[in-house]
This record gives C-alpha cells, sequence and structure tokens, in this order.
C-alpha cells in the first residue's frame, strides 16, 4: 500500500516509517528537510511545508497514497488542509493526537475545578472544556494555536475522507527532545544516596509508552483498514506512578539508592509542584490491543536500557528552569535529608 507520512523525520516519525516499510508498504515522507532521519533507501521524499498542503497536490495526485498518516496535525486548520487536499486522492487518514485532549490534563493542571474524572481514561472519557492549553505560555505560534480537540473534531466529521485517531502518552525513547527520563537517571548517575518525591507526586500516575511500540500501534493503525473511523489511546500497561517509574529505571541503572516519600508539610517551598494530584493521568488503552491486535513490540526494561543509554550520549543543551529547581536541585535536597537525619 502506498503510505503518504507528513512529517516523518525527527523523533516519533522515522520508527513509523522503518515499521511501515517492514511491513511491506510502499512510504513517501513529507516534510521542509530542516530535521533529518536515516531511513530505509526506497523511502521516497516530497520536500514541503504542511501549512501549504494544496500547493504540492499535483504531486500528491501522482503518488496516489492510499493512506495519509499526519504526524503533525495541531491545529484545525492543519486538519482542514488534510481532508481539503486528500478527499479525492486518498482513502483514509490516520492522525496523531495526544492523550492532553482529555479533561483530566486540565484537572491535573488546576485549569478544570470539579470531581476527578475516573481513571483510566477511556476514548469517551471526557474532554477539556477550555481550548488551546498552551495559550499565553510561550510566545511560540504553535502555543498559540495548538490544541488537538479541534483537530479531531474536524477530522472524524469529515464525511468525504475517514479518519483514525490516536491519541498518544508521554513518549520517551532515543531522540526525545523532552529528556523525559533525564532528571531521575541522572541523579542516579550523579550518585545521589536518596530521591525526595512527595508523596502526592510520588503516587501519581501518569501515562508512558516507548517510541517504538508507540510508532508499532501508529503502524497498526495506518496497516489495518479496521482502524477506519475509530479513536485509539495508546499507552504502556500499566500506568505507572513516579515512584514506580524510579524504581523501574534504578533496576536498569543498577542505583542502590533510596527513594524518599515526604509529605507535603515537609516540601521546601521552592518545590512546591502547583497540581492537583489526586487526579492521575492514565489512558486504557484495551481497544487499540483488542481490535487492532496491538502488544508491545520492545519490553520496558529494554525500552528503558535504550533510552538510558541514548540520553547518555545526548544529554539536555537546556533544561529548564523549573525542571532544574525541582528535579535536579541537591543543594535542597540535601538540606531536606539532613533534616530528615538521612543524608
Ligand atoms: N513526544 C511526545 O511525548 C508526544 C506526546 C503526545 C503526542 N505527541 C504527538 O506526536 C506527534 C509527533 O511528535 P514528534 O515529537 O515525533 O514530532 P517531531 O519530532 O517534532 O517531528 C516533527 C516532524 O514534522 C516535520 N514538520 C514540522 N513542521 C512541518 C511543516 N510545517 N511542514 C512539513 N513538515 C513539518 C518535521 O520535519 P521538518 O522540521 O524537517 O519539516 C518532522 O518530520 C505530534 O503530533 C505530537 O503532538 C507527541
Amino acid at each position: 500500500m502506498k503510505v503518504l507520512v507528513i512529517g516523518g523525520t525527527n523523533f516519533i516519525g522515522p520508527h513509523v516509517v522503518r515499521q511501515l516499510i517492514e511491513m511491506g508498504h510502499e512510504v513517501t515522507v513529507f516534510n521542509r528537510g530542516q530535521t533529518t532521519a536515516e531511513l530505509p533507501e526506497e523511502v521516497k521524499w516530497i520536500k514541503g511545508d504542511r501549512h501549504n498542503l494544496s500547493d504540492y497536490r499535483s504531486q500528491f495526485q501522482q503518488l496516489a497514497p492510499e493512506v495519509v498518516l499526519d504526524m503533525i496535525p495541531y491545529t484545525a486548520k492543519d486538519a482542514l488542509g488534510v481532508v481539503d487536499t486528500f478527499k479525492d486522492i486518498a482513502q483514509r487518514v490516520v492522525a496523531i493526537s495526544s492523550g492532553d485532549v482529555y479533561r483530566a490534563r486540565d484537572i491535573v493542571w488546576q485549569k478544570e475545578t470539579g470531581i476527578i474524572d475516573r481513571t483510566p481514561l477511556t476514548e469517551n472519557s471526557p474532554l477539556r472544556s477550555q481550548l488551546y492549553p498552551y495559550r499565553g505560555l510561550s510566545d511560540e505560534p504553535f502555543a498559540h494555536d495548538y490544541d488537538k480537540i479541534p483537530v479531531e473534531q474536524v477530522l472524524m466529521s469529515a464525511t468525504d475522507l475517514p479518519a483514525t485517531i490516536l491519541r498518544l502518552p508521554m513518549v520517551y525513547g532515543a531522540g526525545d527532545y523532552q529528556h523525559r527520563l533525564y532528571p531521575y537517571f541522572k541523579r542516579m548517575d550523579d550518585k545521589r544516596p536518596a530521591i525526595v518525591l512527595e508523596e502526592k507526586l510520588a503516587h501519581w500516575q501518569g501515562c508512558y509508552g516507548y517510541v517504538e511500540n508507540v510508532a508499532y500501534a501508529i503502524a497498526l493503525a495506518v496497516n489495518n483498514e479496521k482502524a477506519k473511523g475509530r479513536i485509539y489511546n495508546v499507552a504502556e500497561l500499566p500506568g505507572s506512578t513516579v515512584a514506580d517509574l524510579v524504581k523501574a529505571i534504578a533496576k536498569i541503572v543498577g542505583w542502590q539508592g533510596e527513594i524518599v516519600i515526604i509529605p507535603k508539610t515537609q516540601m521546601p517551598a521552592s518545590w512546591e509542584f502547583k497540581a492537583n494530584l489526586n487526579q492521575h493521568w492514565i489512558t486504557d488503552s484495551s481497544r487499540l490491543r483488542t481490535e487492532l491486535d496491538y502488544t508491545e513490540i520492545v519490553d520496558r526494561d529494554e525500552a528503558f536500557r535504550k533510552t538510558i543509554s541514548w540520553e547518555r550520549k545526548h544529554p539536555p543543551e537546556e533544561f529548564s528552569e523549573v525542571e532544574k529547581s525541582k528535579l535536579l536541585d541537591y543543594t535542597t535536597e540535601d538540606k531536606v535529608l539532613a533534616s530528615l537525619n538521612r543524608s
């Protein structure tokens, strides 16, 4: 089958492209060329900007892909561009969304109040009532316009191009520019005697996915006609508490230190975490497992091993001040430990 991938380089895309090739598909990648990836030789390329998709219409017509995989729809306009451009060309579209569509996300960040949503979140759990979750948080145009809820709405309501939506978890692995595992194993590599976690945070559950596994889920949705018209959560089983995550990383790294869980009252003020951690943010991936026969292709230990090995070679050049102050602030952590007579 011919598949056009919008955005197949950088982090998640290359893994998807490789798996699609392994499944026997003919893959063409559409991107601007600002990032590159080592992809199999048989991959074809169209260089261009997805904000002007219609400019490439004749090339798309010539290619005639059966499935368009949109790795990067961030706005309603992006989604409309896909529908308008491909409704007469392709048979269906698979689009990448995020677990940030759920109302639970805004309960965690205290933008919504009220009852806690039941977890794990299914594809029918309530969505955020407020749009544009990152608006005002940065000057980037991306932050202003980003929202996967309108993306999903446009695609799922298009009658002339059936869609599949995949809601991704927090993805880690080689190439993770958000360095999600780094703050934890860095403390282990720095031979910290203990890692201090506030108790609510220690027991908070989030959903994660290893990049090759997430890519496999995406490739299955492209491969399988049955995915048409469906929305799928993608996530590891089971969801992890932060303490479990730290323990699992410690096992891989061979760290012998202690995880010290303290009540909020003993937490230094500078470490205050403004979030409602009574709300967990884990999704139920059973629909994906049942309907598309998804199962992880890389187990968690191996996934952590590969990620940590990459992270050690590619430490973040910049780490946000917030993360540095909360997660790698050893001076404050030593004070906390001393106050507990543990240092
Ligand atoms: N990473 C996570 O934890 C996570 C969690 C939930 C959901 N997701 C979703 O997963 C998807 C993929 O994320 P990712 O982290 O793999 O993305 P990424 O690493 O930023 O890759 C973006 C890709 O899109 C291309 N691209 C960017 N702007 C473009 C444009 N204007 N026109 C054409 N191509 C363009 C890039 O190539 P060029 O720059 O060369 O154009 C690259 O191939 C996104 O939809 C994201 O929202 C990710």
